[in-house]
């Protein structure tokens, strides 16, 4: 198999993760949404739209991973040289701001209120507003890392 057909591979695998990834980013930031209309209405029904959207995390890890392995795949075959661009390490460092904002924030307040739900322990105002912070930096850096990844700007 020549190294130009391993490469595209490799392409082919980031832009698939990448549509899980950003797919489902969005997807759960609509599915929110939704759950938030029906939490102030009817709290049975919100607990349905919960259940729904609570598939959207795996998709999203399964997404990152996937774009990860590829991204590591196409560096190796590239022999770093994009490493040395400035396009390449602001998206590195948006990458990680991603990962961790997935993992320490978005996971630990979904987290939080579920257990609010569940127990009806309260409103969960702070936890809304936590949740929609970790959307819009999720929207926000997975554009702007589209836009470097496409123009590269040096
Ligand atoms: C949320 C994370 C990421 C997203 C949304 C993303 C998205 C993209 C997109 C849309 C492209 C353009 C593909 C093309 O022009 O054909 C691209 C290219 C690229 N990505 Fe990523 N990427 C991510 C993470 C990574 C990571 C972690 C690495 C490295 C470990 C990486 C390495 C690369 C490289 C080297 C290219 C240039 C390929 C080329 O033009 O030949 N990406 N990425």
């Amino acid at each position: 198999m020549s190294t130009q057909i391993i490469f595209q591979g490799f392409v082919v695998l980031h832009l698939i993760g990448f549509l899980l990834f950003a797919g489902t980013s969005v997807a759960d930031f609509v599915g929110f949404r939704q759950f938030w209309k029906q939490y102030d209405l009817d709290k049975s029904k919100a607990a349905t739209v919960m259940q729904a959207i609570s598939v959207f995390p795996v998709l999203m890890r399964v997404g990152i991973g996937l774009i990860i392995l590829s991204g590591i795949g196409i560096m190796y075959m590239t022999h770093g040289v994009f490493g040395e661009q400035l396009w390449f390490r602001v998206k590195f460092g948006l990458v990680i701001v991603i990962i961790l904002n997935t993992f320490l924030f978005g996971q630990r307040q979904k987290k939080q209120l579920k257990k609010s739900f569940e127990t009806s322990a309260g409103t969960a105002q702070k936890i809304r507003s936590n949740i929609s912070l970790f959307h819009t930096v999720q929207l926000l850096f997975v554009f702007i890392i589209i836009l470097l990844s496409v123009y590269k700007f040096n």
